[in-house]
């Protein structure tokens, strides 16, 4: 039997076909596409029994209703996160939709290291001046991490790491999330209420999920709160930030650096080349032209750790699907 897999990068390709064909015994072979799946690349999966998806895909009523039509009865999501599936309409539809509920949460959290790093000490300024034999330091000075302080906004799986890594760096700890981390809490984590993280953090890094109540958590009232010169990393869902507010405190000249590594209007962008195309979203490309800002296009998770742990287990729910098993992965049908 073989699966269809949309939106599989060039990097994934072997990794996913060596680990489906680690299986001969199933009879699970994979075929990759590169195209993400949508109203328009639907129909390509009739006949195909399971189909597996990436994060920017979208399943919605339309998307579900072609699949069911086309005989998929199996969607296996290669990610964490499924806001992207209307799960009610899978569950009427009779399919079966599972995910990878854990993977690697270092590849995030060091990421965003990567990211508040690159901004503070001013790495891609300082890369392009080499490259052009330009050997000068004005305007690259960088602050120390030592004893300053960071706020860490949800410290489940990525936050607990990303904390690991302040408290190397002997930073001051500060939290907000619904549930205090006891491990956070030995690191001497203190956990305040979010109005006093984004006023006395020198470094804010986001953690907690996209959901209604953290949506625009750092909007214009909270940005305004931030001082002049802090870090703001965002490696967890783009609607956590409200991006217009944000360009208007930068274009005033505030903070030392912003690492995105999400953006809320990322659909439809990121993960493709659209560098041909004429830009048609102005808050995006007004963002790229701050000196101290910093986008990447949802690469967070994007280590051969994690995306090695998301095709196995892509594997494993596969077989359990064949096999009639039910694991923590499966979305729906929804337990009993
Ligand atoms: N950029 C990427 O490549 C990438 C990859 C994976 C995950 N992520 C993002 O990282 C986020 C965190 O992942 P995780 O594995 O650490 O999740 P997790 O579930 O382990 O941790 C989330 C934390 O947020 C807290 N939380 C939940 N709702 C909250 C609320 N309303 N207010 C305050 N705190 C709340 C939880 O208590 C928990 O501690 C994910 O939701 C996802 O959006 C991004």
């Amino acid at each position: 039997m073989e699966i269809l897999a949309f939106g599989v990068q060039s990097d994934e390709k072997p990794l996913m076909e060596k680990a489906f064909a680690g299986h001969p015994g199933t009879g699970t072979e994979v075929r990759c596409l590169d195209v993400f799946l949508n109203e328009d690349t639907a129909p390509i999966a009739s006949g195909y029994e399971i189909v597996s998806t990436s994060v920017n895909a979208s399943l919605n009523n339309r998307v579900l209703q072609t699949l069911a039509a086309g005989g998929t009865q199996m969607i296996a999501q290669r990610s964490t996160g499924f806001n992207n599936i209307d799960l009610e309409v899978a569950e009427r539809l009779g399919l079966t939709v599972a995910r990878v509920s854990y993977y690697s949460p270092y590849s995030v959290a060091e990421f965003a290291w990567t990211l508040a790093m690159a901004v503070n000490r001013r790495i891609v300024r300082a890369s392009n001046r080499t490259r052009d034999f330009d050997f000068r330091l004005d305007g690259l000075m960088g602050r120390d991490l030592r004893g300053r302080t960071v706020g860490v906004l949800g410290t489940g799986k990525i936050g607990a790491a990303f904390t690991r890594i302040a408290h190397g760096f002997g930073m001051n700890l500060l939290g907000w999330d619904v549930a205090e981390n006891p491990e956070c809490l030995e690191l001497g984590m203190k956990y305040v209420d979010k109005e006093r993280l984004f006023a006395e953090a020198d470094l804010i890094s986001l953690h907690v999920p996209l959901l209604p109540s953290t949506e625009h958590i750092v909007g214009a009232a909270a940005l305004r709160t931030m001082k002049d010169d802090a870090i703001l990393v965002n490696s967890s869902r783009g609607g956590l930030v409200d991006t217009k507010a944000l360009v208007a405190e930068l274009r005033e000249g505030r903070f030392t650096g912003v690492g995105l590594d999400v953006y809320e209007a990322e659909a439809g962008l990121f993960f493709l080349d659209k560098s041909l195309d004429v830009v048609e979203d102005d808050t995006l490309a007004r963002l790229v032209t701050f000196p101290n800002v910093l986008v990447t296009s949802h690469q967070a998770y994007y280590t051969a750790d994690a995306v090695g742990q998301i095709i196995d287990t892509t594997v494993q729910n596969v077989l359990d699907y064949r096999a009639g098993r039910r694991s923590e992965n499966v979305l729906v049908p929804a337990a009993t």
